[in-house]
């Protein structure tokens, strides 16, 4: 309702509720004062299939009186719950609130099992069968619908089962990258580069960096053009962390393999989000998360 910029929608809804049940009170008074002239038998004279006949009873009380319990009712819910409009009700109930209650409830009942993990290191967490099996449930409801079930990721989705890394693989960037997302960007990089075949000879000195199946006579000549890619990919292809820019010499390709795909990527360039977790899951989610997700890669570490 706050959606709209004047109340008129708030006090149609309200209205139409309101009058509703004033139909109904109308509804009942005038068809308890309505008498139809009854003949001496107390029938209505309708006879149908030869003799059936429709009696003239008056409603019965207790029904009656029911319907009138329900016209009360729904006054007094309409002033206790939100149903008119924008009124929020006198008990300030609402369906976020309650979600917010129940996630507040659920959290506090899991509080004593996410405490055993607190203390312990993501590679001594990911030996932990209990917080491993808690983790797998986390990813499968809050990850896997990009990352895939198994965590191998797909098109523009990274692996994250495979040790290798766009933004770090140590528990700590593990972490971060959960809490606070990533953004992946690389520019259109074509107007630095050169000609159109410029850029197909660059990708083709790209393929080579990995040992990939290539033309090494336009490698060669694509060779120096990768200049204008050192500064985030650095100089001999293996890319940065830092930046999200991931290594072009390991034959793992995040957004396809071969020359049309790489030259789109200098053409286009690329944006690509990780949304941040913080603010859906606790701190103890995400600890437990970042274990699993490491887990997955690496070994787990014995407690000493
Ligand atoms: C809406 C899709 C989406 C969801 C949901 C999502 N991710 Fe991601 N994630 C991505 C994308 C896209 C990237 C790559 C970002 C980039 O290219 O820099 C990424 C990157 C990552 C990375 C970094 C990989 C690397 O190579 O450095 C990790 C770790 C990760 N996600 C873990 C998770 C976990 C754990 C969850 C669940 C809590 C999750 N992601 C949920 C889309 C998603
Ligand atoms: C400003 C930094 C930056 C520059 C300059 C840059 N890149 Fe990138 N590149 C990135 C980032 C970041 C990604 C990852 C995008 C993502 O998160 O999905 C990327 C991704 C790629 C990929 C896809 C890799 C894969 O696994 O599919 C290729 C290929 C690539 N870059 C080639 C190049 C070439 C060739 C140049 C030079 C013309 C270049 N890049 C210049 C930052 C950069």
């Amino acid at each position: 309702m706050s959606d709209f910029t004047s109340n008129f929608w708030s006090v149609y809804v309200a209205g139409l509720a309101l009058a509703g049940i004033l139909g109904c009170l109308i509804l009942l008074w005038v068809t308890a004062r309505k008498k139809v002239a009854a003949s001496s038998d107390n029938t209505t004279g309708h006879v149908w299939d030869e003799d059936l006949r429709e009696m003239n009873n008056p409603m019965p009380r207790w029904w009656m009186w029911m319907f009138v319990l329900s016209i009360i009712f729904s006054l007094l819910y309409l002033v206790a719950y939100p149903g008119l409009g924008t009124y929020a009700g006198q008990l300030g109930w609402s369906t976020r609130g309650e979600y917010e209650a129940e996630m507040a409830q659920a959290r506090r009942e899991l509080e004593p099992l996410y405490a055993r993990f607190a203390a312990m290191p993501a590679p001594q967490m990911a030996g932990d069968a209990q917080a491993m099996a808690i983790g797998e449930r986390l990813f499968m409801n809050n990850c896997a619908q990009c990352h895939g079930s198994d965590a191998r990721g797909s098109k523009g989705f990274p692996n994250l089962a495979d040790g290798d890394w766009l933004h770090g693989g140590a528990p700590e960037q593990i972490h971060e990258t959960i809490m606070q997302g990533r953004t992946g960007v690389m520019p259109p990089m074509a107007a630095a580069v050169g000609t159109p075949n410029d850029v197909k000879n660059l990708a083709q000195y790209v393929l080579s960096l990995s040992g990939s199946p290539h033309d090494s006579l336009r490698a060669a000549l694509g060779k120096p053009k990768f200049a204008a890619c050192a500064a985030c990919h650095g100089a001999n292809g293996k890319g940065n962390p830092a930046l999200g820019a991931p290594n072009l010499t390991d034959d793992i390709w995040l957004h396809g393999w071969g020359e049309e795909a790489i030259a789109a990527m200098i053409n286009n360039g690329k944006t690509n989000q990780m949304p941040a977790q913080a603010g859906k899951l606790t701190e103890a989610q995400i600890q437990v998360l970042t274990a699993y997700v490491w887990g997955l890669s690496n070994k787990p570490v014995a407690a000493r």
